[in-house]
């Protein structure tokens, strides 16, 4: 199918808000699978449909009239998360590791008190921080343990990989760090930090906090580039495979690194940031292009993998193309 002409900022690579739009988002995502990633509700059922590992839901609250089950959900589980079904970049989401005879505990020892929890449920069910017109529903989640390997480069919540995935193929990927200031949650413009990944060895390779780069963690002072991410293999394995289960050619894929749960699915994305670039100081045009250009993708996760790696490392694609495909 053909692209739009490039522009001189997409000569160099780097791909545009505009370019993502219309020559990946809209070219290659059905909107009749929008739906399917855009409710995290639904999200949820799908990933455990294909087999993949997600947060366990404790409930699904829907109108105010329900804002009261939080008080009974926590006190069972004391460890949880509330999260508006179609928010985005950590929008609404609060984290909470206990519970106190006035309210919930937040990560940073705080206490917020029953009556402001359920306004803020409330608020997330009117849809303020959701996607889209009109309200919302919010989840109540298991709250996710990172693995143990992140103790000195994840404050007060949980680190998580993002992968873009182009036609089944993982094309990019970036691991994001919370900090004191993103309040337990790792989307970049909370204040996380997001590290670029080397997609062959899963590891980092640079960081980047509000754009600007960044060597240490600011609250740990430990190098945030030269770490070994792990369960990396998994981790390509299960971008690779749930992007393609899914029907959506272009999407981003959140995955948390459990203690004991594994690579989990936090959410897919169908209109993935283009921030990942600076984090990995590299365009992602001449990533998705040799993508784009195969007549076909195999089946098989495991090749698409084996592309996906030949792909970062800048080797034409043409092995990968069986014979009978070519024009
Ligand atoms: N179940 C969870 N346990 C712990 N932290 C979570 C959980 N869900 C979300 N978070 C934190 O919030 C961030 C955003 O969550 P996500 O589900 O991706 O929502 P959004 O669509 O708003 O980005 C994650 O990167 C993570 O740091
Ligand atoms: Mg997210």
């Amino acid at each position: 199918m053909p692209l739009r002409p490039f522009t001189r900022l997409a000569k160099a690579g780097v791909l545009g808000i505009n370019g993502r739009n219309l020559d990946f988002i809209a070219a290659y995502n059905p909107r009749k699978y929008y739906p399917l990633v855009d409710d995290k509700v639904i999200t949820k059922a799908l990933a455990i449909e294909a087999g993949v590992t997600v947060p366990e839901l404790f409930g699904v609250i829907r109108y105010g009239g329900e804002a009261h089950l939080i008080e009974e959900i926590a006190k069972k589980h004391r460890s949880l998360v509330v999260k508006p079904a179609r928010g985005s970049g950590g929008g609404g989401i609060m984290v909470f590791n206990g519970v106190a005879k006035a309210g919930l505990r937040r990560m940073n020892g705080q206490i917020t008190p029953w009556a402001d929890v359920k306004y803020h449920l409330n608020n997330m069910l009117s849809g303020m921080f959701s996607m889209g017109d009109g309200s919302d529903r919010v989840l109540i989640e298991e709250r996710l343990v990172p693995h143990s390997a992140f103790s000195k480069l994840a404050f007060g919540g949980v680190p998580d990989v993002r992968v873009i995935v182009f036609r089944g193929i993982p094309v990019m990927a970036m691991l994001r760090l919370p900090t004191a200031e993103s309040d337990g949650k790792a989307n970049l413009h909370q204040g996380g930090i997001g590290a670029g990944i080397d997609l062959v060895s899963g590891i980092t390779t640079r960081g980047v906090q509000h754009n600007d780069s960044v060597e240490l963690h600011p609250d740990f002072e430990t190098p945030v580039r030269d770490f070994q991410v792990p369960g990396w293999p998994e981790i390509l394995e299960l971008s690779a495979r749930l992007g393609h289960h899914v029907g959506l050619g272009y999407v981003g894929v959140d995955i948390v690194i459990c203690e004991n749960k594994g690579p989990t699915l936090l959410e897919l994305n169908a209109r993935p940031g283009i921030a990942i670039q600076t984090a990995n100081l590299r365009g992602l045009k001449p990533l998705l292009m040799p993508v784009h250009n195969l007549p076909t993708v195999p089946d098989d996760v495991h090749q698409r993998i084996e592309i996906c790696k030949a792909n970062w490392l800048g080797e034409p694609l043409d092995r990968f193309v069986a014979p009978g495909a070519l024009p």
